[in-house]
């Protein structure tokens, strides 16, 4: 029996969140730039979507860019830029023909004007899409989200449009990045990194964190399948007792 059919249907997880890391090292153990790395997980990108769309899984977020990566030396930005319009382009079959829509979280108005324009292209193009929502995060960080969430709440409580003593989880997440989008029940990072590098720090509260040594250019569906597998083998207590959970 192949992984993929070991895999209980009727457990699987809504939301997939994934670190993608380790472009950069598997460019280097081969002695190419690492700018190569980041080429070759264009593939990994296409084929754990179409696994995650095909399984059923509802959204899928994957995080490309961090708020901090622009701090990395300015050719490998512009080149992982050039390389997200290029795919953002060339991508587009493999989104119609798996039903998937393009959507993004992040600061976007301050991606290249390239970038954003090919951005609200694709995602235009693939908005009437409904089997799976891939959500691109894209100058992004888990901060930046938390606190622009607070800036919105403290911009509406000044105007008088809201009493601040409505404020509670419920209500703040109404302002997250994510709000119409539910917590990922399952955060996957590769590259063997154990770190969660300030990727949606409020949705991951009670995640179920799985790290895989491989680097993200190797991961295929397969090891897709094994996270899921792992996760489903997990006992989710959300502060409960194991007696409490049916
Ligand atoms: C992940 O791979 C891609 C991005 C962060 C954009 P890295 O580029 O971080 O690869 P490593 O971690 O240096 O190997
Ligand atoms: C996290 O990976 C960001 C993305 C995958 C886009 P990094 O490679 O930037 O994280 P650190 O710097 O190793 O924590
Ligand atoms: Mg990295």
């Amino acid at each position: 029996m192949d992984l993929k059919e070991k895999i209980d249907l009727a457990k699987l997880p809504q939301h997939i969140a994934i670190i993608m890391d380790g472009n950069g090292r598997w460019a280097k153990s081969r002695g190419e730039m690492r700018v190569f790395g980041h080429q070759n997980g264009v593939e990994s990108v296409r084929q754990t979507s179409t696994a995650a769309a095909e399984l059923g899984v509802k959204y899928l977020t994957l995080y490309a860019f961090s708020t901090e990566n622009w701090k990395r030396p300015k050719c490998e930005v512009d080149a992982l830029m050039n390389l997200l319009v290029q795919t953002l382009n060339s991508e587009l079959g493999t989104l119609m023909d798996n039903n998937i829509r393009l959507r993004a979280i992040g600061d976007l108005t301050h991606l290249q004007e390239s970038c954003y324009s090919q951005l609200l292209e694709t995602m235009g193009k693939t908005s009437n899409n409904n089997r799976m929502d891939l959500v691109l995060a894209l100058n992004y960080s888990g901060r930046w989200e938390i606190a622009e969430a607070a800036r919105k709440i403290a911009l509406e409580v000044a105007a008088g449009k809201l009493d601040p003593e409505s404020v509670n989880p419920d209500t703040f997440q109404l302002y997250l990045e994510t709000s119409n989008i539910p917590d990922p029940e399952l955060l996957i990072r590769t590259s063997g990194e154990n770190r969660i590098s300030n990727f949606l720090l409020w949705q991951i509260a009670y995640s179920e964190l799985y790290f895989s040594p491989r680097l993200w250019p190797d991961f295929r569906k397969n090891d897709l399948y094994e996270a899921i597998l792992d996760y489903q083998n997990r006992e989710r207590r959300f502060g409960m007792i194991s007696e409490q959970i049916i």
